[in-house]
């Protein structure tokens, strides 16, 4: 059994940390979303895996995963040039693939279950396809299953006008080699790709075995700033724990689940958890609030935080407030008493709302 992660793409919802990152490398809990992917599959012992990457955002990904020896795994990365949809991508996969059965894995879908028990059901039941599937409050934004009332998978369809349920088809399938020649078969459909989601169709009309389980817990596609947030209070919440590292000094209360990292220190400030704050990070005359995220090296001075990811290198001085916020690498926010006016230097498709 192989893994092909996906972490191409271009990221437009969520510039402009986009422009200088790959979405599926932003931090929730201040561990990259790609890293949670890689966990699910290297525990499900999967080893050998696969990376799809942009020219645009390759390099990062590779710098930031390396050769997967983290995990245990041996990792090949495999270039595709352009965006041209998730069945594209397994064409572009299939030297590495060749005749093994394989999990593709969107590299920006985070969800709460273990996919192990997905994979036995999948490998005992000798299916062709196995899909995840989740209810969701916008059906036409996703691939979308019809099943009947004997639970029979009838059609599934990519973002439809007109959905025939809320069934929304989860970023991570089982294949068998099955599925290549299907895909050989298809033609870009309205928006330019070729759809993993035509390819399963095709793969049931032609009779073969496509499975379907509902995936329990929390599933999110990280693509835009609210669905970072939830993710990060998720995360946060379900997988938190206590360790402080750092120096935490006699002035400062730290209460529930927050994690510290080496070389960080804490001055006359409470944080309360779930939060996680990272390495080398100075926190002075602060209150930071529950599901936040701070990133490694940050400097928090005379500032309140609540609910916000800050990626490393940020620096917030004397700022009454920040709540779901999403900052940026080495961002810096500061109020300055003597001046009324707001003085901004911002990059392109920066949000300030006041
Ligand atoms: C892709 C798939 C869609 C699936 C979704 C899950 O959508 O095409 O069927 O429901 O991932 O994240 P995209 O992210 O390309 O819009």
């Amino acid at each position: 059994m192989k893994g092909l992660i996906l972490s191409g793409g271009k990221g437009t919802r969520l510039r402009p940390l986009t422009y200088t990152a790959a979405k599926q490398l932003v931090p929730v809990a201040n561990k990259p979303i790609l890293f949670y992917v890689i966990d699910n599959l290297a525990q499900a012992g999967i080893r050998e895996l696969g990376i799809i990457i942009s020219p645009e955002t390759g390099e990062l990904v590779q710098e930031a995963v390396g050769d997967g020896s983290r995990w245990g795994a041996a990792i090949t990365y495999i270039v595709q040039t352009e965006p041209a949809g998730l069945a594209h991508a397994v064409q572009v996969a299939r030297p590495f693939l060749q005749d093994s059965p394989f999990v593709m894995y969107l590299g920006d879908n985070l969800i709460q279950s273990s996919i192990t028990p997905f994979l036995s059901d999948f490998q005992r039941e000798e299916l062709d396809a196995l899909v995840l599937l989740k209810e969701v409050d916008n059906p036409r934004q996703f691939g979308i299953a019809e099943v009947n009332g004997q639970g029979r998978l009838l059609r599934l369809v990519e973002k439809p006008q007109d959905p025939p349920s809320n069934l929304a088809l989860v970023g991570v399938y089982f294949f068998t080699p099955a599925i290549h020649p299907v895909i050989d078969t298809l033609t870009p459909s309205w928006r330019g790709e070729l759809e993993i989601t035509d390819a399963l169709q095709n793969l049931l009309r032609s009779g073969k075995k496509v499975g379907w389980r509902r995936l329990e817990g929390w599933w999110l596609d990280t693509g835009k700033k609210d669905d970072l947030l939830t993710a990060n209070t998720l995360v946060l919440d379900t997988l938190g724990q206590r360790d402080l590292q750092g120096e935490v000094d006699d002035a400062s209360q730290i209460t529930g689940r927050v994690s510290l990292g080496p070389g960080s220190r804490v001055v006359n400030s409470i944080i309360r958890g779930p939060a996680a704050i990272g390495a080398g990070c100075l926190i002075v005359d602060s209150f930071i609030g529950p599901f936040t995220s701070i990133g490694d090296g940050s400097r928090v001075e005379a500032s309140v935080i609540e609910h916000s990811v800050i990626l490393a290198g940020a620096c917030i001085s004397r700022v009454d407030r920040l709540e779901d916020s999403l900052l940026g690498r080495n961002a810096r926010v500061a109020r300055h008493n003597s001046r009324r006016s707001l003085q901004l230097l911002l990059g392109d498709d920066a949000v300030v709302e006041l």
